[in-house]
């Protein structure tokens, strides 16, 4: 290209207009986040309609701009509130959520300087408060001091991630003694979360299922399991959980790891939601065994107080799972220089990834972890409160005493659609946020308890609207 050439060109006009520092737009988007902060008392807030919200944003994005105060409105007006807060002391469904206000505005910090932590050489500041945090939670869990990790987005992609390094160990060790390449197999109880099912369709695994009596994956029933299997030369790995999603229960995690000890398969620990419980030195023994697993996760975005989406996924020796998840690519030779290299992005499947730890890390070196531990064990006393509260109540029947803080209950002579009525009449009144379960086929009310807001008279109030005289559809 000549000189002339060159000056000829034209540069589009508007091509640096949207990433101009914009003082009106940042101190409005700002104000709002201030506000939403200094909630008080987040309400669960509604359900959606999707005709009512399709035409709210109908045309919305076209060729040319529009007002960030018309396109705030819009979502405010029309959105933020079909938008259930997971964040509300009155959210008792699912896993709820309850991030601490330090590591909201930490996450800002990582949004708003495009904080990514993939490799060393990129991220070295972020990897080193990440591998902090993660050496935290791995003394919690009493892993030795080879082990490390990487977050991820959730305990889904922390299992699967797992998982893989889990096979692929299974593989290289038939590689190694001479055997055949087949379809492996993982030893689950039938309790385990519906994302390890996934991860062994995704990773081509099959499921040895050990029954459970009462939720909860004991010694005794594993071997049983085991012994009436004809060849257990296909197994890589059993897993077990610390939480269980539906009910809270703990597994036996010393008879799973001794298992996994006497056959060398891969010892994985799935304690997205219940992993925090370790916080409580009250049940802290309920754990013993974890500190054995090859793979630990659990989610910051459960019961670690830190905002969505945040999975730590610890590994016992994070050099196998790099051999696996490494990505290899000329481009990125770069950052595999060295052969002691930490690279976040080598540990799962994953590269380009957000330093979506430091939120945790910011927050936990703000709060302490004392208020960690007290924020856990508020939890767990709600849950005792409230199985209290369900014992002595005449219509209903308590299913099993929680040991975690999730709460499993019949309403007597309640059938499917009077839970469904009872959940939408909650969220209607904006009482609390509530959807029901299943237990051994039938179906049955559920409470999970986790945000540190939730106070006995919010659990009164729930249980009150199930009194023979005060339920209404
Ligand atoms: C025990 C357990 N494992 C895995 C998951 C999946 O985690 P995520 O939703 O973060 O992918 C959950 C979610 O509730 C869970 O409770």
């Amino acid at each position: 290209m000549t000189a002339e050439q060159t000056q000829a060109i034209r540069f589009p006009v508007d091509a640096d207009r949207m990433h101009r520092f914009d003082p009106e737009m940042t101190a409005m988007i700002l104000a709002y986040v201030e506000e939403r902060l200094a909630i008080v008392e987040t309400p669960v807030d509604g359900l959606g309609d999707r005709a009512v919200l399709e035409q709210a944003v109908a045309g919305l994005i076209g060729d040319d701009p529009r007002d960030a105060r018309e396109v705030l409105d819009i979502y405010v007006e029309h959105m933020a509130d079909t938008i259930l807060s997971a964040d509300s002391p009155r959210f008792f469904a699912f896993i709820p959520a309850a991030p601490t206000k330090a590591s909201l505005l930490f996450d800002m910090v990582v949004s708003a300087a495009s904080l990514q932590g993939c490799s060393w050489l990129e991220a070295a500041g972020a990897v080193i408060a990440e591998n902090q945090a993660l050496r935290v939670m791995a003394d919690i869990a009493g892993m030795p001091a080879s082990s490390g990790g990487v977050f991820v987005s959730g305990g889904s992609a922390g299992n699967l991630s797992a998982l893989v390094v889990a096979r692929d160990m299974a593989r290289r060790k038939r590689i190694e003694q001479g055997l055949p390449e087949i379809r492996l197999r993982v030893v689950v109880s039938d309790q385990a979360h519906s994302s390890i099912r996934s991860a062994l369709n995704i990773t081509g695994m099959d499921a040895l299922i050990v029954p459970t009596l009462d939720g909860r994956l004991e010694g005794q029933f594993l071997r049983e399991a085991l012994d009436e299997d004809p060849d257990l030369s296909d197994i890589a790995a059993i897993v077990a959980t610390c939480g269980t999603t539906n009910a809270g229960i703990i597994d036996d995690l010393v008879a799973a790891a001794d298992v996994a000890r006497e056959h060398d398969w891969w010892f994985h620990v799935d304690g997205a939601y219940g992993g925090a419980g370790m916080l409580s030195a009250g049940i802290r023994d309920r754990y013993l065994g974890v500190e054995r697993a090859d793979s630990l996760v659990m989610d910051p975005h459960k019961w670690w107080f830190a905002p969505f989406d945040s999975a730590a996924l610890l590994y016992r020796e994070p050099h196998l799972a790099k051999s696996v998840h490494t990505q290899d690519a000329a481009y990125l030779d770069v950052i595999h220089e060295d052969d002691d290299d930490f690279n976040p992005s080598d540990l799962a499947y994953h590269l380009t990834r957000r330093a979506r730890g430091m939120a945790l890390w910011f927050s936990m070196a703000v709060n302490g972890l004392n208020a960690y531990r007290d924020a856990v064990d508020h939890a767990l006393l709600m849950a005792t409160y409230a199985a209290d509260r369900i014992d002595e109540h005449p219509d209903l029947h308590l299913l099993r005493r929680p040991d975690l803080s999730v709460i499993l209950f019949r309403r007597v002579g309640w059938l499917h659609a009077d839970y469904e009525q009872w959940g939408q009449r909650l969220l209607r009144d904006q009482t609390a946020f509530v959807t029901h379960s299943a237990w051994r086929g039938e179906t049955v009310a559920r409470l999970v308890f986790l945000h540190p807001g939730t106070t006995t008279a919010m659990v009164d109030e729930v249980l009150a609207t199930l009194s023979s005289g005060n339920y209404r559809a």
